[in-house]
């Protein structure tokens, strides 16, 4: 198999052999580059995230994994200095249009980050906390989603007796489940995980993947992680990204076991990290 790889010279282009989830493409990065001012941080990404899969970005520490994550929902445009070219579509409208509206783009993507960041409230507040934000105040709504989203994040068994209590006593495990029941509170079509999992043990990491799997085909996953394993378990494609350029981009089976190019097989077989 190795004799068969290929440097990237030699392909014109990121491989591509994704796998479809029979409805298309949620997002659709085109020729994307980002600078944080001088300093170029993405390289004329190019890729499809497909809809209702779960989609792995993997790479070396500072290879662009959360910049090309946090570039999905806008995230990066706090950053002073910040500029970009190319193009992102999500559902056919230009993410980064001049009429774009960031806060209804943002609504239809949840995001959780490395650190669970329960806010200091009871279990019940942050759940409906994107609600409450859009002024909601129907008990029954709010009632029902926090029903919802718990059951949705795995978390709802756990927590259904002391639903006003406060957050910040449980553990961090169910904090990132409750992080996850926060982000899909507000029924987003997206959800963006970056290293969802760094800061849990083992035991509630296999809790979060196996909620990633429950969650996937209900919404469209993109999860940045520097685990191998974890990618390998929970993703259905995956990109392989190195120094701000995406290098293959591929089915994850095929990524992991036969990967197109020498840099993808070196990375996934822990050759450098
Ligand atoms: N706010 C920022 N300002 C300037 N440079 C940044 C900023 N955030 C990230 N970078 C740089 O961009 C590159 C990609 O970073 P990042 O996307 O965080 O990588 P990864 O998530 O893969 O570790 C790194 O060189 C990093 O130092
Ligand atoms: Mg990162």
């Amino acid at each position: 198999m190795v004799a068969a790889l290929k440097l990237q010279a030699e392909y014109p282009d990121t491989v591509y052999h994704v796998k479809q989830g029979g409805t298309g493409s949620a997002l659709s990065i085109r020729d994307f580059s980002l600078f944080y001012g001088a300093k170029q941080a993405l390289f004329d990404v190019t890729m499809s995230v497909e809809n209702g899969l779960v989609t792995a970005l993997i790479g070396p520490s500072g290879c662009g994994k959360s910049t090309l994550l946090r570039s999905l929902n806008r995230m990066n445009d706090l950053i002073d200095g910040l500029s970009t070219s190319g193009e992102i579509t999500f559902g056919g409208t230009d993410i980064y249009a001049p009429q774009t509206d960031v806060i209804a783009l943002r609504k239809r993507m949840g995001m959780v980050f490395q650190k669970p960041n329960p806010f200091p409230m009871s279990i019940y507040e942050n759940v409906i906390y994107p609600l409450r934000v859009d002024g909601v105040t129907d008990k029954r709504i709010l009632n029902e989603t926090v029903e919802r989203a718990l059951q949705g994040a795995a978390l709802w068994n756990e927590v259904k007796d002391r639903l006003h209590e406060s957050a910040l006593g449980m553990s961090g495990g169910q904090q990132q489940r409750l992080c996850i029941a926060r982000a899909i509170a507000s029924e987003p079509e997206v959800l963006l995980m970056d290293e969802p999992c760094s800061a849990l043990d083992p035991i509630a990491t296999s809790k979060i993947e196996e909620l990633i799997e429950e969650l996937s085909g209900h919404y469209t996953i993109v999860i940045v992680t520097h685990n191998m394993q974890q990618a390998a378990r929970v993703s259905d494609n995956t990109a392989f990204m190195y120094l701000g350029r995406l290098i293959e981009y591929g089915d994850t089976e095929t990524v992991f076991t036969q990967p197109k190019l020498e840099k993808t097989h070196e990375y996934v077989t822990g050759r450098f990290g």
